[in-house]
């Protein structure tokens, strides 16, 4: 830069300086124009402080809602396509994840809700994460796992006309799960592990009752397609803590608040992972079933 153009620089600043001093206005208006400029630049920051925030969540369901269905369809990931193209009959590949208060009855519910009371008093974890596996008979004691049918007592807790009522509500999440994913019934079946879980706030003993990590499903069991988690407890009332968390895309978590009798459907590839959060407070009871595709093409 020439001395001269410095020189016009300043020349020009003195100008304009002269003119802001000339036609300055009465203090009643520079205190309003300061005033609604002020209001703008509030705004502007914090727009920006909102959306370059980590992240937002959205809600996929509130315990306070009743919901006949809600939910997404997406892409499947790519792993879970190809093992599913193998097999032709496995088509439509429809992924996603689905929530419903109306599949189940709230006495379908509270005789889930028996069954697991009766059980876990026969047992139960010493950290936050219990199990009870009805097909298998696991069930947690401690820091172990023991089989609940070697039990005497289990002869007066698991009785003919409760375990029927539970395989009536498999069989209607099932259902719901063929109708959601356009699956023929005859080709979705169950698979194992199906239990029931009971989460609550005590520390971890042992690396089962680590719940809150984030995992996919099928990483887990490969044979899974589909998880359902019916909920046989009430988030905000009977625990705290506790909700389903999708990782949708690293600045959308989706979140899931648990309703008694609500039903959660999503396909168990990578396209979902998820995790729970850790119980803070009370109990939280939920049953868990797995299926998959299991002759379809074969
Ligand atoms: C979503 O949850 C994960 C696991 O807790 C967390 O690390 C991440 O920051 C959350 N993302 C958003 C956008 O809140």
């Amino acid at each position: 830069m020439t001395t001269t153009s410095k020189k016009n620089k300043a020349i020009q600043k003195e100008a304009e300086v002269n003119v802001k001093t000339k036609y300055t206005t009465p203090s009643f208006y520079s205190k309003q124009r300061i005033w609604s400029r002020f209001v703008v630049v509030a705004g502007v920051i914090v727009y920006i402080w909102y959306t370059s925030k980590d992240g937002k969540e959205t809600s996929l369901g509130r315990q306070k809602e009743i919901l006949q269905q809600r939910g997404q369809a997406f892409q499947c990931d790519s792993d879970y396509l190809e093992e599913i193209n193998s097999f032709p009959s496995c088509i439509p590949k429809k992924c996603g994840r689905y929530i419903s208060d109306k599949i189940v009855t709230i006495n379908d519910v509270d005789i889930l809700l028996k069954i697991a009371k009766r059980g876990f008093a026969l047992g139960g974890s010493d950290g936050g994460a219990s199990i009870l596996d009805l097909h298998s008979g696991a069930l947690s004691l401690g820091e172990k796992f023991i089989n609940v049918y070697s039990l005497d007592k289990a002869k007066d807790v698991f009785n003919a006309a409760d375990l029927v009522a539970y395989k009536i509500v498999k069989a209607k999440i099932q259902h719901a799960i063929a109708e959601t994913f356009q699956i023929g019934i005859d080709s979705l079946h169950l698979t194992h592990p199906t239990f029931f879980s009971r989460l609550n706030s005590l520390d971890a003993r042992t690396i089962h009752d680590e719940y809150w990590h984030v995992h996919v499903d099928k990483e887990v069991y490969e044979s899974f397609h589909y998880t359902s988690l019916l909920y046989l407890s009430d988030f905000g009332k009977d625990f705290q803590g506790g909700r389903l968390i999708f990782l949708d895309s690293p600045k959308n978590n989706i979140t899931l608040e648990p309703r008694k009798g609500r039903v959660a459907m999503f396909s168990s590839g990578r396209e979902n992972p998820h995790f729970v959060e850790r119980v803070t407070s009370g109990v939280m009871r939920i049953n868990i079933v797995y299926y998959t595709f299991r002759f379809c093409g074969r």
